[in-house]
Protein backbone atom coordinates (compact mmCIF):
# COMPACT_ATOMS: atom_id res chain seq x y z
CA UNK A 1 0.00 0.00 0.00
CA UNK A 2 2.82 2.39 0.94
CA UNK A 3 4.61 2.46 -2.37
CA UNK A 4 1.31 2.75 -4.37
CA UNK A 5 0.73 5.86 -2.27
CA UNK A 6 4.22 6.80 -3.01
CA UNK A 7 4.03 6.29 -6.95
CA UNK A 8 0.32 8.45 -6.84
CA UNK A 9 2.42 10.97 -4.70
CA UNK A 10 4.76 11.61 -6.93
CA UNK A 11 2.85 11.54 -9.80
CA UNK A 12 0.48 14.04 -8.23
CA UNK A 13 3.46 16.08 -7.59
CA UNK A 14 4.56 15.60 -11.22
CA UNK A 15 1.30 16.77 -12.45
CA UNK A 16 1.70 20.03 -10.26
CA UNK A 17 5.24 20.88 -10.99
CA UNK A 18 4.24 20.77 -14.78
CA UNK A 19 0.92 23.07 -14.07
CA UNK A 20 3.78 25.53 -12.52
CA UNK A 21 6.03 25.41 -15.66
CA UNK A 22 3.22 26.53 -17.69
CA UNK A 23 2.05 29.35 -15.14
CA UNK A 24 5.69 30.91 -14.74
CA UNK A 25 6.09 30.25 -18.84
CA UNK A 26 3.03 32.66 -19.32
CA UNK A 27 4.62 35.26 -17.07
CA UNK A 28 6.40 35.47 -20.70
CA UNK A 29 9.67 37.39 -19.24
CA UNK A 30 11.04 37.61 -15.57
CA UNK A 31 11.27 41.88 -15.70
CA UNK A 32 9.33 42.87 -13.12
CA UNK A 33 10.28 46.75 -13.75
CA UNK A 34 7.73 48.46 -16.36
CA UNK A 35 8.97 49.43 -19.33
CA UNK A 36 10.89 52.51 -19.40
CA UNK A 37 13.64 52.72 -21.67
CA UNK A 38 12.89 56.15 -23.98
CA UNK A 39 12.53 55.62 -27.90
CA UNK A 40 14.69 58.75 -27.56
CA UNK A 41 17.90 57.13 -27.07
CA UNK A 42 16.71 54.96 -29.88
CA UNK A 43 17.89 54.72 -34.21
CA UNK A 44 14.45 56.53 -34.86
CA UNK A 45 14.61 59.32 -31.96
CA UNK A 46 11.10 58.40 -31.66
CA UNK A 47 8.23 56.19 -30.80
CA UNK A 48 5.04 55.75 -28.66
CA UNK A 49 6.81 53.78 -26.11
CA UNK A 50 4.63 50.77 -26.24
CA UNK A 51 6.15 47.72 -24.01
CA UNK A 52 8.05 45.55 -25.82
CA UNK A 53 6.56 42.38 -24.18
CA UNK A 54 3.10 43.46 -25.65
CA UNK A 55 4.77 43.64 -29.83
CA UNK A 56 5.41 40.91 -32.12
CA UNK A 57 6.10 41.29 -35.46
CA UNK A 58 2.10 41.65 -36.89
CA UNK A 59 3.84 41.90 -40.88
CA UNK A 60 5.67 38.67 -40.88
CA UNK A 61 3.59 37.01 -38.52
CA UNK A 62 0.25 37.38 -40.47
CA UNK A 63 2.00 36.18 -44.14
CA UNK A 64 3.85 33.09 -42.68
CA UNK A 65 0.93 31.87 -40.71
CA UNK A 66 -0.90 31.56 -43.65
CA UNK A 67 1.99 30.24 -45.84
CA UNK A 68 2.35 27.26 -43.20
CA UNK A 69 -1.44 26.73 -43.39
CA UNK A 70 -2.42 26.90 -46.93
CA UNK A 71 0.76 26.50 -48.85
CA UNK A 72 3.40 23.66 -49.99
CA UNK A 73 6.04 24.59 -47.71
CA UNK A 74 8.11 21.75 -48.99
CA UNK A 75 8.02 23.81 -52.65
CA UNK A 76 8.72 27.11 -51.07
CA UNK A 77 11.77 25.75 -48.55
CA UNK A 78 13.27 24.64 -52.05
CA UNK A 79 12.62 27.84 -53.55
CA UNK A 80 14.24 29.77 -50.63
CA UNK A 81 17.52 27.71 -51.27
CA UNK A 82 18.37 29.36 -54.31
CA UNK A 83 17.53 32.61 -53.19
CA UNK A 84 21.30 33.65 -51.21
CA UNK A 85 22.73 36.54 -52.50
CA UNK A 86 21.31 40.35 -51.29
CA UNK A 87 21.13 41.13 -54.89
CA UNK A 88 19.27 38.24 -56.67
CA UNK A 89 15.96 38.66 -57.35
CA UNK A 90 13.05 37.12 -55.00
CA UNK A 91 12.68 33.55 -56.36
CA UNK A 92 9.10 33.46 -58.83
CA UNK A 93 8.41 30.58 -57.84
CA UNK A 94 7.48 31.96 -54.13
CA UNK A 95 3.88 32.80 -53.78
CA UNK A 96 2.85 36.36 -53.94
CA UNK A 97 2.07 36.95 -50.40
CA UNK A 98 5.11 35.74 -49.32
CA UNK A 99 6.93 37.45 -52.19
CA UNK A 100 5.55 41.23 -51.26
CA UNK A 101 6.96 40.26 -47.85
CA UNK A 102 10.33 39.70 -48.79
CA UNK A 103 10.25 42.79 -51.27
CA UNK A 104 9.09 44.94 -48.49
CA UNK A 105 11.71 43.42 -45.50
CA UNK A 106 14.61 43.24 -47.77
CA UNK A 107 14.49 47.04 -47.98
CA UNK A 108 17.86 48.74 -45.56
CA UNK A 109 16.46 50.74 -43.22
CA UNK A 110 16.84 54.84 -44.19
CA UNK A 111 19.31 55.50 -41.55
CA UNK A 112 21.62 52.72 -43.39
CA UNK A 113 25.43 54.43 -43.39
CA UNK A 114 27.70 52.57 -46.03
CA UNK A 115 31.27 54.44 -44.19
CA UNK A 116 29.91 53.12 -41.00
CA UNK A 117 29.66 49.56 -42.34
CA UNK A 118 32.85 49.99 -43.29
CA UNK A 119 34.14 50.61 -39.74
CA UNK A 120 32.63 47.44 -39.19
CA UNK A 121 33.96 45.40 -41.13
CA UNK A 122 36.94 46.76 -40.30
CA UNK A 123 36.98 45.69 -36.70
CA UNK A 124 36.00 42.22 -37.51
CA UNK A 125 38.69 42.03 -40.13
CA UNK A 126 41.00 42.72 -37.07
CA UNK A 127 39.52 41.03 -34.15
CA UNK A 128 37.51 38.42 -36.13
CA UNK A 129 38.57 35.53 -34.15
CA UNK A 130 38.08 36.41 -31.21
CA UNK A 131 34.66 38.14 -32.03
CA UNK A 132 33.66 34.55 -32.63
CA UNK A 133 34.91 33.05 -30.08
CA UNK A 134 31.96 35.62 -27.82
CA UNK A 135 29.95 34.95 -29.93
CA UNK A 136 30.09 31.41 -29.15
CA UNK A 137 30.88 31.33 -25.31
CA UNK A 138 29.29 34.42 -24.42
CA UNK A 139 26.28 34.92 -26.72
CA UNK A 140 25.76 31.15 -27.43
CA UNK A 141 25.82 30.13 -23.91
CA UNK A 142 23.97 32.69 -22.68
CA UNK A 143 21.16 31.80 -25.08
CA UNK A 144 20.64 28.63 -22.46
CA UNK A 145 20.32 31.53 -19.71
CA UNK A 146 17.89 33.57 -21.19
CA UNK A 147 14.90 31.41 -20.41
CA UNK A 148 11.99 32.59 -22.96
CA UNK A 149 14.78 31.78 -25.66
CA UNK A 150 16.29 28.46 -24.32
CA UNK A 151 12.82 27.32 -24.19
CA UNK A 152 11.66 28.31 -27.70
CA UNK A 153 14.82 26.86 -29.08
CA UNK A 154 14.25 23.30 -26.89
CA UNK A 155 10.65 22.91 -27.73
CA UNK A 156 11.07 23.93 -31.21
CA UNK A 157 12.48 21.69 -34.50
CA UNK A 158 15.98 23.36 -33.65
CA UNK A 159 16.06 22.07 -30.38
CA UNK A 160 15.71 18.38 -31.29
CA UNK A 161 17.95 19.03 -34.72
CA UNK A 162 20.19 20.98 -32.41
CA UNK A 163 23.73 20.37 -34.58
CA UNK A 164 22.16 22.11 -37.76
CA UNK A 165 20.51 24.78 -35.71
CA UNK A 166 23.96 25.66 -34.32
CA UNK A 167 25.33 25.86 -38.12
CA UNK A 168 22.74 28.13 -39.34
CA UNK A 169 23.03 30.35 -36.41
CA UNK A 170 26.97 30.71 -37.03
CA UNK A 171 26.13 31.38 -40.57
CA UNK A 172 24.57 34.40 -39.25
CA UNK A 173 27.20 35.32 -37.28
CA UNK A 174 29.77 34.82 -40.19
CA UNK A 175 28.09 36.72 -42.79
CA UNK A 176 27.64 39.99 -40.43
CA UNK A 177 31.66 39.89 -40.48
CA UNK A 178 31.90 40.22 -43.89
CA UNK A 179 32.78 42.82 -46.13
CA UNK A 180 29.66 43.45 -48.27
CA UNK A 181 27.61 41.79 -45.62
CA UNK A 182 24.26 44.53 -46.85
CA UNK A 183 26.02 44.41 -50.68
CA UNK A 184 24.25 43.14 -53.44
CA UNK A 185 27.05 40.60 -53.54
CA UNK A 186 26.43 39.87 -49.73
CA UNK A 187 24.34 37.39 -48.09
CA UNK A 188 23.39 38.92 -44.68
CA UNK A 189 20.15 40.44 -45.75
CA UNK A 190 18.92 37.97 -47.00
CA UNK A 191 19.51 35.72 -43.86
CA UNK A 192 18.21 38.03 -41.97
CA UNK A 193 14.86 38.21 -43.47
CA UNK A 194 15.15 34.80 -43.84
CA UNK A 195 15.21 34.50 -40.03
CA UNK A 196 12.59 36.88 -39.64
CA UNK A 197 10.44 34.47 -41.19
CA UNK A 198 11.84 31.71 -39.19
CA UNK A 199 10.66 33.60 -35.90
CA UNK A 200 7.39 34.27 -37.71
CA UNK A 201 6.84 30.26 -38.46
CA UNK A 202 8.11 29.70 -34.50
CA UNK A 203 5.11 32.21 -33.33
CA UNK A 204 2.72 29.86 -35.38
CA UNK A 205 4.05 26.53 -34.51
CA UNK A 206 5.03 26.55 -31.01
CA UNK A 207 1.29 27.21 -29.58
CA UNK A 208 0.66 24.28 -30.79
CA UNK A 209 2.98 22.46 -29.12
CA UNK A 210 1.83 20.15 -25.96
CA UNK A 211 4.17 21.36 -24.56
CA UNK A 212 3.63 24.99 -25.07
CA UNK A 213 1.13 26.91 -23.10
CA UNK A 214 -1.34 28.27 -26.06
CA UNK A 215 -2.12 31.85 -24.61
CA UNK A 216 2.04 32.54 -24.87
CA UNK A 217 3.24 34.03 -28.04
CA UNK A 218 7.02 33.53 -28.30
CA UNK A 219 10.37 35.91 -29.67
CA UNK A 220 8.36 39.21 -28.67
CA UNK A 221 10.08 42.39 -29.42
CA UNK A 222 11.05 42.43 -26.10
CA UNK A 223 12.53 39.05 -26.07
CA UNK A 224 14.53 39.96 -29.91
CA UNK A 225 15.83 43.02 -27.81
CA UNK A 226 16.91 40.68 -24.59
CA UNK A 227 18.76 38.65 -27.46
CA UNK A 228 19.89 41.25 -29.17
CA UNK A 229 21.90 42.11 -25.97
CA UNK A 230 23.60 39.08 -25.71
CA UNK A 231 25.32 39.53 -28.98
CA UNK A 232 26.42 42.85 -29.85
CA UNK A 233 26.14 44.58 -26.05
CA UNK A 234 27.57 41.22 -24.29
CA UNK A 235 30.48 40.91 -26.69
CA UNK A 236 31.38 45.08 -26.55
CA UNK A 237 31.77 44.59 -23.03
CA UNK A 238 34.18 41.84 -22.60
CA UNK A 239 36.29 43.51 -25.43
CA UNK A 240 36.59 46.26 -23.97
CA UNK A 241 37.40 44.27 -19.94
CA UNK A 242 39.85 42.75 -22.17
CA UNK A 243 41.22 46.00 -23.48
CA UNK A 244 40.87 44.83 -27.09
CA UNK A 245 41.25 48.36 -28.66
CA UNK A 246 38.57 49.49 -31.01
CA UNK A 247 39.31 52.84 -32.81
CA UNK A 248 35.55 54.98 -32.82
CA UNK A 249 34.94 54.57 -36.26
CA UNK A 250 35.00 50.32 -35.51
CA UNK A 251 33.49 50.51 -32.51
CA UNK A 252 30.56 52.60 -34.30
CA UNK A 253 30.61 50.72 -37.27
CA UNK A 254 30.41 47.45 -35.36
CA UNK A 255 26.97 48.71 -33.63
CA UNK A 256 25.75 49.93 -36.83
CA UNK A 257 26.27 46.49 -38.26
CA UNK A 258 24.20 44.95 -35.65
CA UNK A 259 21.34 48.10 -35.43
CA UNK A 260 20.56 46.80 -39.31
CA UNK A 261 20.58 43.24 -38.68
CA UNK A 262 18.22 44.31 -36.05
CA UNK A 263 15.75 46.31 -37.88
CA UNK A 264 16.12 43.44 -41.00
CA UNK A 265 15.06 40.94 -38.41
CA UNK A 266 11.92 43.18 -37.79
CA UNK A 267 12.80 45.01 -34.29
CA UNK A 268 10.70 48.67 -34.33
CA UNK A 269 13.55 50.78 -34.80
CA UNK A 270 12.01 52.78 -31.72
CA UNK A 271 13.59 49.80 -30.04
CA UNK A 272 17.10 49.76 -31.43
CA UNK A 273 19.52 51.04 -29.03
CA UNK A 274 21.26 54.23 -31.15
CA UNK A 275 24.35 54.29 -29.24
CA UNK A 276 26.85 52.13 -26.82
CA UNK A 277 25.40 53.94 -24.16
CA UNK A 278 22.27 54.04 -24.57
CA UNK A 279 22.56 49.67 -25.34
CA UNK A 280 24.46 49.25 -21.92
CA UNK A 281 21.31 51.11 -20.21
CA UNK A 282 18.63 49.20 -21.87
CA UNK A 283 20.69 45.88 -21.33
CA UNK A 284 20.77 46.74 -17.60
CA UNK A 285 17.26 47.01 -17.95
CA UNK A 286 16.20 43.68 -19.73
CA UNK A 287 18.73 41.39 -20.13
CA UNK A 288 20.46 41.37 -16.75
CA UNK A 289 17.18 40.85 -14.70
CA UNK A 290 15.91 38.27 -16.90
CA UNK A 291 18.83 35.55 -16.90
CA UNK A 292 18.10 32.57 -15.09
CA UNK A 293 18.38 28.59 -14.81
CA UNK A 294 15.76 26.28 -16.88
CA UNK A 295 15.44 22.70 -17.17
CA UNK A 296 15.81 23.47 -21.11
CA UNK A 297 18.43 25.51 -20.79
CA UNK A 298 20.80 22.89 -18.71
CA UNK A 299 19.81 20.31 -21.62
CA UNK A 300 21.16 22.58 -24.20
CA UNK A 301 24.20 24.04 -22.41
CA UNK A 302 25.55 20.61 -22.36
CA UNK A 303 24.56 19.98 -26.21
CA UNK A 304 26.42 23.02 -26.98
CA UNK A 305 29.47 22.12 -24.91
CA UNK A 306 29.49 18.63 -26.64
CA UNK A 307 29.78 19.77 -30.21
CA UNK A 308 33.42 19.75 -30.23
CA UNK A 309 33.49 16.17 -29.62
CA UNK A 310 32.40 14.93 -33.26
CA UNK A 311 35.83 16.40 -34.60
CA UNK A 312 39.69 14.64 -33.55
CA UNK A 313 40.37 18.13 -31.85
CA UNK A 314 41.35 17.70 -28.70
CA UNK A 315 41.33 21.01 -27.01
CA UNK A 316 37.27 21.73 -28.12
CA UNK A 317 36.75 19.12 -25.45
CA UNK A 318 33.51 19.82 -22.95
CA UNK A 319 35.89 20.48 -19.97
CA UNK A 320 37.98 23.42 -21.73
CA UNK A 321 34.59 24.47 -23.48
CA UNK A 322 33.33 24.74 -19.88
CA UNK A 323 36.15 26.16 -18.79
CA UNK A 324 36.14 29.46 -21.11
CA UNK A 325 32.19 29.32 -20.91
CA UNK A 326 32.60 29.91 -16.94
CA UNK A 327 35.78 32.48 -17.48
CA UNK A 328 33.47 34.35 -19.80
CA UNK A 329 30.45 33.90 -18.51
CA UNK A 330 31.08 33.60 -14.47
CA UNK A 331 30.99 31.42 -11.79
CA UNK A 332 26.65 31.90 -11.00
CA UNK A 333 25.97 31.27 -14.55
CA UNK A 334 28.54 28.21 -14.97
CA UNK A 335 27.05 26.72 -11.95
CA UNK A 336 22.90 26.84 -12.86
CA UNK A 337 24.19 25.62 -16.04
CA UNK A 338 26.38 22.72 -13.92
CA UNK A 339 29.87 23.84 -15.61
CA UNK A 340 32.20 22.62 -13.80
CA UNK A 341 35.89 24.45 -13.03
CA UNK A 342 38.34 22.92 -14.95
CA UNK A 343 41.51 22.11 -13.08
CA UNK A 344 44.09 23.67 -15.70
CA UNK A 345 42.16 25.52 -18.23
CA UNK A 346 40.20 27.36 -15.49
CA UNK A 347 43.50 29.28 -13.82
CA UNK A 348 45.36 29.53 -17.06
CA UNK A 349 42.52 31.49 -18.75
CA UNK A 350 41.71 33.48 -15.10
CA UNK A 351 45.82 34.31 -15.00
CA UNK A 352 46.88 34.73 -19.04
CA UNK A 353 44.18 35.63 -21.20
CA UNK A 354 44.28 39.19 -20.90
CA UNK A 355 48.07 39.21 -21.33
CA UNK A 356 48.13 36.59 -24.19
CA UNK A 357 45.57 39.05 -25.60
CA UNK A 358 47.65 41.99 -24.85
CA UNK A 359 50.57 40.13 -26.77
CA UNK A 360 48.31 39.05 -29.45
CA UNK A 361 47.44 42.43 -30.18
CA UNK A 362 51.20 43.32 -30.29
CA UNK A 363 50.09 45.71 -26.83
CA UNK A 364 52.73 44.05 -25.04
CA UNK A 365 55.92 42.90 -27.16
CA UNK A 366 57.42 41.05 -24.34
CA UNK A 367 55.85 37.87 -23.47
CA UNK A 368 55.60 37.32 -19.62
CA UNK A 369 56.36 34.36 -18.91
CA UNK A 370 53.68 31.97 -19.80
CA UNK A 371 55.01 30.57 -22.84
CA UNK A 372 53.05 27.30 -22.39
CA UNK A 373 50.04 29.30 -21.93
CA UNK A 374 51.12 31.12 -24.93
CA UNK A 375 51.16 28.50 -27.10
CA UNK A 376 48.00 26.18 -25.62
CA UNK A 377 45.77 29.38 -26.47
CA UNK A 378 46.86 29.81 -29.76
CA UNK A 379 46.28 26.45 -30.72
CA UNK A 380 42.55 26.25 -28.95
CA UNK A 381 42.22 29.49 -31.36
CA UNK A 382 43.32 27.34 -34.44
CA UNK A 383 41.57 24.22 -33.16
CA UNK A 384 38.49 26.78 -32.67
CA UNK A 385 38.32 28.35 -36.26
CA UNK A 386 38.76 24.82 -37.97
CA UNK A 387 35.80 23.83 -36.38
CA UNK A 388 33.84 27.15 -36.95
CA UNK A 389 35.07 27.26 -40.88
CA UNK A 390 34.06 23.09 -40.85
CA UNK A 391 30.52 24.10 -39.32
CA UNK A 392 30.42 26.76 -41.98
CA UNK A 393 31.57 24.57 -45.06
CA UNK A 394 28.09 22.29 -45.93
CA UNK A 395 25.76 24.00 -47.78
CA UNK A 396 23.58 26.34 -45.00
CA UNK A 397 19.90 26.94 -45.94
CA UNK A 398 17.47 28.49 -43.57
CA UNK A 399 14.32 27.20 -43.68
CA UNK A 400 10.90 27.27 -43.06
CA UNK A 401 10.09 24.48 -40.20
CA UNK A 402 6.99 22.84 -40.37
CA UNK A 403 6.12 21.35 -36.88
CA UNK A 404 7.97 21.04 -33.57
CA UNK A 405 10.22 19.22 -31.59
CA UNK A 406 8.85 15.79 -31.33
CA UNK A 407 9.70 13.73 -28.74
C1 LIG B 1 15.87 30.54 -35.53
C2 LIG B 1 18.97 34.23 -35.05
C3 LIG B 1 16.18 35.95 -31.47
C4 LIG B 1 14.17 31.57 -31.13
C5 LIG B 1 16.90 31.43 -35.76
C6 LIG B 1 17.83 31.35 -36.86
C7 LIG B 1 18.73 32.36 -36.70
C8 LIG B 1 18.34 33.11 -35.52
C9 LIG B 1 19.93 32.69 -37.59
C10 LIG B 1 17.79 30.35 -37.98
C11 LIG B 1 18.35 29.04 -37.54
C12 LIG B 1 17.49 27.89 -37.96
O1 LIG B 1 16.77 27.97 -38.94
O2 LIG B 1 17.52 26.88 -37.24
C13 LIG B 1 18.43 35.07 -34.07
C14 LIG B 1 18.93 36.40 -33.75
C15 LIG B 1 18.11 36.90 -32.76
C16 LIG B 1 17.15 35.87 -32.44
C17 LIG B 1 20.13 37.07 -34.41
C18 LIG B 1 18.11 38.24 -32.05
C19 LIG B 1 18.85 39.28 -32.37
C20 LIG B 1 15.43 34.88 -31.02
C21 LIG B 1 14.60 34.89 -29.84
C22 LIG B 1 14.05 33.64 -29.73
C23 LIG B 1 14.52 32.88 -30.87
C24 LIG B 1 14.43 36.08 -28.92
C25 LIG B 1 13.11 33.09 -28.69
C26 LIG B 1 12.67 33.74 -27.65
C27 LIG B 1 14.41 30.93 -32.31
C28 LIG B 1 13.83 29.65 -32.69
C29 LIG B 1 14.30 29.37 -33.96
C30 LIG B 1 15.17 30.47 -34.35
C31 LIG B 1 12.91 28.81 -31.82
C32 LIG B 1 13.92 28.20 -34.86
C33 LIG B 1 14.58 26.95 -34.55
C34 LIG B 1 13.96 25.88 -35.43
O3 LIG B 1 12.94 25.33 -35.05
O4 LIG B 1 14.51 25.61 -36.49
N1 LIG B 1 17.21 32.51 -34.98
N2 LIG B 1 17.37 34.79 -33.26
N3 LIG B 1 15.34 33.66 -31.61
N4 LIG B 1 15.21 31.39 -33.34
FE1 LIG B 1 16.22 33.09 -33.35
Amino acid sequence: GRDVNRRDALKAGGVALGGLGALAMTNASARAEPWSWSPQGSVAGQGAGADPRTVWDPEADAVIANVLERHNVNRINAELRTWVRNGQEVPSGLPAELRDFIEYARILPPWTDHNKLAGGFEFTKKQGTIISVLYAFASGMMSTVIPNEARAVYYSKGGQFFKDRIAKTAKLGYDIGTVNAYAPDGQMTVTCVKTRMIHAAVRHLLPQSPHWPKQYVPISQDDLMVTWHSLPTTIMANLTKWGVPASRHESQGYLHTWQVCGHLLGIRDEYLPASWREANVQSTQVLKPVLAPTREGIRLADDLLRLGNELDLTLLSKPILGAFTRFILGDKIANWIRVPREPVWSPLLEVSWAPYLAVRQGVLNVAPPMDNAYWMFDEFLRQFVLWYMSELRMPISIELPQHNRHF
